[in-house]
């Protein structure tokens, strides 16, 4: 039985404002119907899967239950964070936590941030990695890139694979988001994938890579759990030692200094919504390249976003080129579609300016 260990502490400022720090992207259906934070839930949810456990902010706890609730999916266990400490100390407190019950089980890190609309793919996918990550291999999921993007990690084999038989392969090494040049020569290798995001280890091969890689963590981390507090049906990590606990994503602490990687390469659709350009692709835009949703109009546009959210302002695209432009009642984000990633750097200057 594999646990999923579901992370969605995450702001995601780069889908400003749709996503805010009270209430962020996950937690949005982004594309209609169900929040992704639910569909990274359900596609995890079923045989071969043990009840999850949620690691996440203190302050969405209640958004987590309800949308699980939402969904139909038992609330497993759910660990809160007292602050945002990127994912390495997430997955670190995850694997302690599952270790008290099965030191060798199988956990799967799922973020809760993508699409993957072929879910039987997918899983067929985590079977051909579950033997490797019973062998203690950190297994990762790798997507062939259509794109230079340098908003992702990159995968490097040995040798091209072979996307007819997808098989789990050594891989030579992580590479996290790389510069322009270096995604560019990448991309171009043919022996390059993405990684998706989703990694499959056991608890003791991945508490071993962290005494390692990031022993640094491990005293800090290990004391949160330790003296955890249940609270509500929630578990609450320590707010003393989390506060010594440096914040570092799981690709830069461990992944891109493990040498016992795997990857199982995966040729389903997949995307991280991280920005408004992904949204845009997503958004099944025209022939002209534009994608609107709510009380949104195009006129003579090309390549543009236009949406207005929920109780948004109503909005009129006329003549636009390459432009994003987001509409809530209290905020419009109006940019280049070219700039969707920068919008990360615009709101740490608005939260500086308070
Ligand atoms: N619990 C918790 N606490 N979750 C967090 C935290 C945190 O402090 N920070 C981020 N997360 C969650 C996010 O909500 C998201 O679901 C997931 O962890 C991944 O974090 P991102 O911040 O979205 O990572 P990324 O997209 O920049 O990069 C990662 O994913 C890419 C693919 O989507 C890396 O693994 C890349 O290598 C990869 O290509
Ligand atoms: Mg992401």
């Amino acid at each position: 039985m594999i646990t999923p260990v579901l992370l969605s502490g995450g702001s995601g400022t780069r889908l400003w404002p749709l996503s805010r720090k009270s209430y962020p992207k996950q937690f949005v259906p982004l594309l209609g119907g169900e929040t992704l934070f639910q569909a990274a839930a359900r596609r995890l949810h079923g045989p071969g899967f043990g009840p999850s456990l949620v690691v996440t902010g203190s302050d969405f706890r209640f958004i987590v239950t309800e949308q699980l609730a939402g969904a139909g999916i038992d609330p497993g266990t759910i660990l809160l964070e007292p602050a945002g400490r990127n994912t390495a100390p997430a997955v670190l407190a995850a694997a302690l936590q599952l270790a008290e019950q099965d030191p060798d089980g199988l956990m799967l890190v799922a973020p809760s941030d993508h699409v993957m609309p072929d879910e039987a793919g997918f899983l067929a996918a985590v079977a051909e990695g579950a033997e490797a990550a019973r062998a203690g291999k950190l297994v990762t999921f790798g997507i062939a890139p259509d794109r230079a993007e340098t908003g992702y990690g990159y995968l490097e084999l040995a040798a091209p694979h072979d996307p007819a038989a997808p098989r789990a392969t050594d891989l030579v090494r992580f590479v996290e988001k790389p510069d322009a040049g270096r995604a560019a020569e990448m991309m171009a290798s043919g022996r390059h994938l993405w990684n998706a995001g989703l990694f499959l280890f056991s608890v003791r091969a991945i508490r071993e890579a962290f005494e390692a890689h990031a022993p640094a963590l491990c005293a800090p981390v290990s004391r949160a759990v330790a003296q955890a507090r249940p609270d509500l049906g929630f578990l609450r990590l320590d707010p003393e030692a989390w506060a010594e606990v440096e914040a570092i994503s799981l690709d830069y602490a461990v992944m891109e200094r493990a040498d016992n990687l795997a990857v199982v390469p995966f040729a389903g659709g997949w995307s991280d919504l991280g920005d408004w350009q992904a949204v845009w692709r997503e958004s099944a835009p025209d022939a002209q390249g534009v994608a609107t949703s709510g009380r949104a109009t195009a006129i003579d546009c090309s390549n543009t976003l236009l949406r207005s959210e929920d109780d948004g302002l109503e909005i009129v695209g006329l003549g636009l080129e390459n432009l994003l432009a987001v509409a809530m009642p209290d905020a419009v984000l109006v940019a280049h579609k070219d700039r969707a990633q920068d919008v990360k750097s615009a709101v740490a200057a608005l939260t500086a300016r308070g």
